[in-house]
Parts: C-alpha cells; sequence; structure tokens
C-alpha cells in the first residue's frame, strides 16, 4: 500500500485588533480587518500529519487521539477548496499521482489542553490546511492558503504567519480578498513576550460564531465600532508596530478590547466573556502602568475570561513584580528578580480564580516537520 504523506505544525494567534462580526457567515467573511500576535510553537502548536492513499475509504481524522467528525460544513469546504487546487496541479503534470481523489486521513495532535479556552481552533484549521497544502504540494503563497483556513475559523487565516499579521476583510462578496498578510516579521520586533493567565470558568461561554450573529443583528455600538474605530485603529496599530512602538500598540490593544466587549456587552441579550477575576486583572494592569509613568503592558480578552497580556523583554520583571502578590504560587509563575515597593495589597485585595499560568513570546509561521503521526498503513501511530 502507498501511502503518501506531510506533516506541520501551526502556531495560535492572539488579536490586538479583534475580528467580531461576519458579513458572511458561510465563506466567514468579516465585517472589519483585524490584527494579531502570533505566539511561540514551543508552548503552543498544533501538529498534524496529512495523508492519502488510494487505499483508504474513507476521510478520518483523529485529534488528541480520538476519531472525530470531518463532516462540518466548515471543514468540508477547506478540504473542497484543497482538493481543487491539487487538481490544478495534477492537470498540469499528467505524471503526478492523483491525490486528489484519494481519501484522506489526517491525525492532530495540541501541545496545551484544548479545553483550556486557548485559541486552539485557529492552531488546528491552520495545521490541517498547511499539511494538506505540503501533501499536495500546491504553489500557492501563504496569503492565499490562508483563504482556505478562513473558512475553516476566520481567526485561523492568521496563524499561516509567524510575527504580526493582518487579516485584511476584503470587499469582494466571493472573499476572494480576505486573507491574511505579513504585517512585520517576528525578526523586525523580537522581544515581544506574551503571558497567557488562564482564568477558570464554570458557565460555558456562548460561541463565537453565535455571539458575533447576536452583535451583528442588535448592538447599537456595533456600527460605530466597524466604521469608525477600527478602520482608524488598523493604520494606527500597523505603524506602531512597523515603529516598535510599544505605547501606542499596547493602548489601541487594550482599547479595541474593551470596545470588542463593550459590543458584547450592548448585544441583546447581553454577551458576558469578562468575569471578575478578568476585571480585577485589567485594573492592575493599568496599576502597573500608571507606577511605571508610562505603558510597558497591555491586556487583551478574546471570547472567554482569559487574560493575555503582552509587554517587551526588558520590561519582564517589573511586571511580575506587579503579578506576584497575587499569582506567585500558581502553575506557570516565574519568581521576579527585584520586588516591587509598592503596595498591591492594599488596591486590589486579591485576585482569585487564575488556575495556570502560560509565559510564552512572538514566534513563527507553520512548519514542515519529519515528525510523523501516522504509520505506514495510513493509521495513527
Ligand atoms: O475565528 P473564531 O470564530 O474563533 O473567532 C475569533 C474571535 C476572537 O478570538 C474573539 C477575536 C479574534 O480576532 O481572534
Amino acid at each position: 500500500m502507498t501511502v503518501y504523506q506531510a506533516s506541520a505544525t501551526a502556531p495560535v494567534n492572539i488579536a490586538t485588533l479583534k475580528y467580531w462580526g461576519k458579513r458572511d457567515k458561510t465563506l466567514n467573511l468579516p465585517t472589519n480587518s483585524s490584527i494579531s500576535v502570533t505566539l511561540s510553537q514551543d508552548d503552543l502548536r498544533t501538529l498534524t500529519t496529512a495523508s492519502c492513499s488510494a487505499d483508504f475509504e474513507q476521510d478520518q481524522l483523529w485529534l488528541n487521539g480520538a476519531l472525530e467528525s470531518l463532516s462540518s460544513e466548515r471543514t468540508q469546504a477547506c478540504l473542497k477548496d484543497l482538493r481543487t487546487l491539487r487538481k490544478g496541479v495534477e492537470h498540469k503534470d499528467a505524471s503526478l499521482p492523483k491525490l486528489s481523489e484519494y481519501k484522506l486521513h489526517i491525525v492532530s495532535e495540541n501541545n496545551f489542553p484544548t479545553a483550556a479556552g486557548l485559541a486552539s481552533s485557529a492552531a488546528g484549521f491552520a495545521a490541517l490546511v498547511f499539511s494538506i497544502a505540503k501533501l499536495y504540494q500546491l504553489p500557492q503563497d501563504l496569503s492565499e492558503i490562508s483563504k482556505i483556513a478562513r473558512k475553516g475559523s476566520g481567526s485561523a487565516c492568521r496563524s499561516l504567519f509567524g510575527g504580526y499579521v493582518a487579516w485584511e476583510m476584503g470587499e469582494s462578496p466571493d472573499g476572494e480578498d480576505s486573507k491574511a498578510v505579513e504585517v512585520a516579521p517576528l525578526e523586525h520586533w523580537p522581544n515581544m513576550k506574551a503571558l497567557i493567565l488562564v482564568v477558570s470558568d464554570d458557565k460555558k461561554d456562548v460561541p463565537s460564531t453565535s455571539g458575533m450573529q447576536s452583535t451583528v443583528a442588535t448592538s447599537d455600538l456595533f456600527n460605530h465600532r466597524i466604521n469608525e474605530l477600527v478602520p482608524q485603529r488598523f493604520e494606527e496599530m500597523k505603524s506602531a508596530i512597523l515603529k516598535k512602538d510599544f505605547p501606542t500598540f499596547a493602548e489601541l490593544t487594550m482599547k479595541d478590547s474593551n470596545s470588542f466587549h463593550a459590543v458584547c456587552l450592548d448585544s441583546f441579550p447581553p454577551i458576558f466573556y469578562l468575569n471578575d477575576t478578568s476585571k480585577k486583572i485589567i485594573k492592575l494592569i493599568h496599576k502597573i502602568n500608571e507606577i511605571e509613568g508610562k505603558t510597558i503592558v497591555a491586556y487583551t480578552y478574546d471570547a472567554g475570561p482569559n487574560a493575555v497580556l503582552y509587554y517587551e523583554a526588558e520590561n519582564e520583571d517589573k511586571i511580575l513584580s506587579g503579578l506576584k502578590p497575587y499569582f506567585e504560587n500558581i502553575q506557570g509563575f516565574k519568581q521576579p528578580q527585584t520586588v516591587t515597593s509598592f503596595d498591591f495589597k492594599s488596591f486590589i485585595p486579591e485576585i482569585t480564580g487564575v488556575s495556570k499560568i502560560i509565559a510564552t513570546k512572538i514566534g513563527e509561521g507553520p512548519k514542515e516537520t519529519s515528525i510523523s503521526l501516522i504509520n505506514e498503513s495510513g493509521l495513527p501511530k
């Protein structure tokens, strides 16, 4: 039996200018452009092996050891596009095997708990699409491939690039100009660090798709956000990244997170993603910046209560000193070298609810790897 295969890893990205709202639900076309930072795959990544063979009987996916359905419309849209592009390749060179006609076996694994509420769907769809693009030896560039990942999960298109990434919303009804592009590579501003404070939460969030639909349909503030605020911030944030202007980048990041959660609250019925722990962390970050006399750290929150903090490596000690009074016993907390003289506890007595801390940094885009998750018979190892 001949099994063709390719493996790749793909990163998580956390938006600093949020995507919230779809103008086309099937194609995942957004109502606004967005910007993100790609995080290091040393700490958070999906590894996927894609394989195909004339002997496979059906498309199959194994995710973190369990057989998963591939039947969702989104996944089907990705597979269909990839097969169409492969057909183009086969058409040009008739000697190539007809992989576009073979069934696929895909095995995928995260190096972080899927349940932690981290952006696993972005890394997941990016790794799925990138590994199949490699298997099919597609000549298309990453922006082209990002349009396919976008159909799986909107934010996944940004995980096709490392460093600082924009998703240009585009105008075309068919989505052909709605794609990810690089704003700046990792090397341009490599000292960007990210600290993820995983906040435990008992209630289930409103899933992002239905949350977005509800905001688009009911929020009065939403039009102001997508027509005025985001277009201006999009240009300002790209320019702050190009200039490595951290205070401006950080302020825009925090304001945009707040604006996104404001349109959630303005939806009817309202959507609450932040909890009391998230709110106390917001206050603490503003206090750390106030004591410093300048903005050295930013917070941002996705569709859940976890905080992601961005800061430059040279300020890490100051930030950790501000977090220490609350989180020094939490798994993953790194002790600062210096101790702050400010009495944080008189300002906020306690912050409970953080279960784990992941210290990471800016990282690279998807990579092909020789590590395979599939054996010679096309089954998970
Ligand atoms: O791509 P989705 O459907 O997982 O939506 C992501 C939405 C946010 O994470 C809240 C914002 C963003 O731009 O990533």
